[in-house]
């Protein structure tokens, strides 16, 4: 309860064991890929414990019963560019039929401000369980950015999923949107001078994609 009601910090010991390789600098990219997946899919499982349900009849070798299933169409994973992107398939994982929306931002160096460069989310939007991806959450300065622009296009219904969290983004994520829910698989000490969280694990998207 330290960032209040609506922020889960997952101490679980399954995500903590692959969040130690994941930090780790001798981790090559394909194992970083398959981490992130699998330790959005893990998270999966609790921020969407309350999604849309219906009632349908199953035929069993033996009778008949009803059964609950998911609501299609209702959920909408939001990746922010580009590292957000390798946390996808990890929804994909168990809600196959999520519609995905991109957001494009990237911070600036040194101002560390958030510019954005692109947008395409899917129609209907604002009716949809919207689920923001980003692996680093720092100053928060991307996540509030896309939350605003989530909620200028009419969507009421946003939820955040990071990996690694500054204890400064979380705190500035819930003081722009306080009703967002927020999840996030651990919270780090504090961020550098540089805007990078310590002890983090580097540059989520050079290590996704290889670019360093
Ligand atoms: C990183 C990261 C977040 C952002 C976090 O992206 O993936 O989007 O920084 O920092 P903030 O909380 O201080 O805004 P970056 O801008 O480096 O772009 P990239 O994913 O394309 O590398
Ligand atoms: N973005 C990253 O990829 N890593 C950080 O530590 C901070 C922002």
């Amino acid at each position: 309860m330290e960032f209040g009601p609506n922020v889960t910090v997952f101490n679980h010991p399954l995500i903590q064991h692959k969040i130690a390789i994941l930090r780790d600098k001798n981790t090559n990219t394909k194992m970083f890929r398959e981490l992130v997946a699998e330790i959005t899919a893990l998270m999966t499982f609790e921020c969407l414990k309350d999604v849309p349900t219906r009632v349908v009849t199953v035929e069993t070798p033996l009778e008949t019963c009803p059964q609950t299933m998911v609501l299609e169409n209702s959920v909408a994973v939001i990746p922010i560019l580009r590292a957000g992107l390798g946390m996808v398939n990890g929804v994909h994982m168990l809600f196959p039929t999520a519609h995905v929306g991109h957001i494009g931002l990237y911070r600036d160096e040194k101002t560390l401000e958030p510019h954005e460069y692109y947008c395409k989310l899917p129609d209907g939007i604002e009716d949809k369980l919207c689920i923001l991806l980003d692996p680093m959450l720092a100053t928060g300065g991307s996540v509030n950015a896309a939350i605003s622009l989530l909620k200028n296009r009419g969507c009421l219904n946003i939820r955040l999923m990071s990996i690694i969290a500054a204890p400064e983004g979380i705190k500035n994520v819930v003081k722009e949107h306080p009703e967002i829910k927020v999840f996030v698989a651990t919270c780090d000490r504090q961020l550098n001078e540089n805007g990078y969280i310590l002890p983090g694990l580097g540059d989520a998207g050079d290590r996704l994609f290889g670019t360093k």
